[in-house]
């Protein structure tokens, strides 16, 4: 098959239909901008079932997103978009980078959330963007930015509502957003234990990415966990 993109953790391929790809979800875990690296096997199907999962919820919610169907084991059928070089994150506790680099204390919680935007770029290491630089970039026009920023925020509130009935904080997560063919702005890529942290509420247990970024256990056994709860 005719492969549009190899990144660091999934492949994207074409399909017969011009409109859409076939995302396969590949078992690779990278860190800190693919400084570490590793393979676990099942990762890629659970992270798959996850984001089939949640893009189903925010649909049934009227959230536009590329997600079509799951083709298999870490499989899924997208609509082809052109990507958004944007990350766009929502804050809802502190953890992670954002301690290191402000003085916000772990686990403190912050209300109202914050969002911050990133430039999708391996090359420069993907800097945080402003509103000027992401105008004299020409990453977006002002009119997408604000749709990517109201859409990240109810996003949130459906995730965070979501996940909290299963037991799971939501500190925060990335999301990518693409241009469709008729132009329409959807949630893209993956919404995963990749992207997000995710807490278990009763014990603070990381059940994400940060198990393999901080060496805290074993990742399957903390994405089959994080699994459980969001699929059922
Ligand atoms: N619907 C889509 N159409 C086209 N490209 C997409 C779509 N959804 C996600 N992508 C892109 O496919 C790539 C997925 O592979 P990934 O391993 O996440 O790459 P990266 O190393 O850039 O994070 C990303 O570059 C992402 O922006
Ligand atoms: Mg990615």
């Amino acid at each position: 098959m005719d492969i549009v993109h190899i990144g660091k953790a999934k492949t994207v391929y074409r399909t017969e239909n011009r409109d859409e790809y076939l995302m396969e979800f590949r078992d690779d875990v990278t860190a800190f901008n693919g400084k570490r690296k590793t393979t676990v096997p099942d990762k890629g199907r659970y992270n798959a079932q996850i984001s089939a999962r949640l893009f189903e919820l925010l649909e049934q919610h009227g959230v536009a997103t590329h997600y079509k169907a799951l083709a298999g084991d870490g499989r899924m059928l997208v609509k082809a978009v052109e990507i958004i070089p944007l990350e766009i994150i929502a804050r809802n506790i502190a953890a992670g980078s954002v301690v290191r680099k402000y003085p916000f204390k772990e686990g403190q919680r912050l209300i109202p959330p914050v969002l911050v935007i990133d430039f999708k770029s391996d090359a420069y290491g993907d800097p945080m963007l402003n509103d000027d630089l992401i105008r004299a970039l020409r990453l977006a026009t002002e009119e997408e930015l604000a749709t990517v920023r109201e859409l990240t925020l109810r996003v949130n509130a459906i995730l965070k509502d979501y996940l909290n009935k299963r037991g799971l904080l939501l500190p925060d997560f990335k999301l990518e957003f693409g241009k469709a063919r008729d132009g329409k702005i959807l949630v893209a890529d993956e919404i995963s234990c990749d992207t997000c942290r995710l807490w278990l509420k009763e014990s603070g247990q990381s059940v994400d990415k940060d198990v393999f970024r901080y060496e805290r256990g074993d990742l399957i056994t903390a994405y089959e966990e994080a699994a459980k709860r969001i699929l059922h």
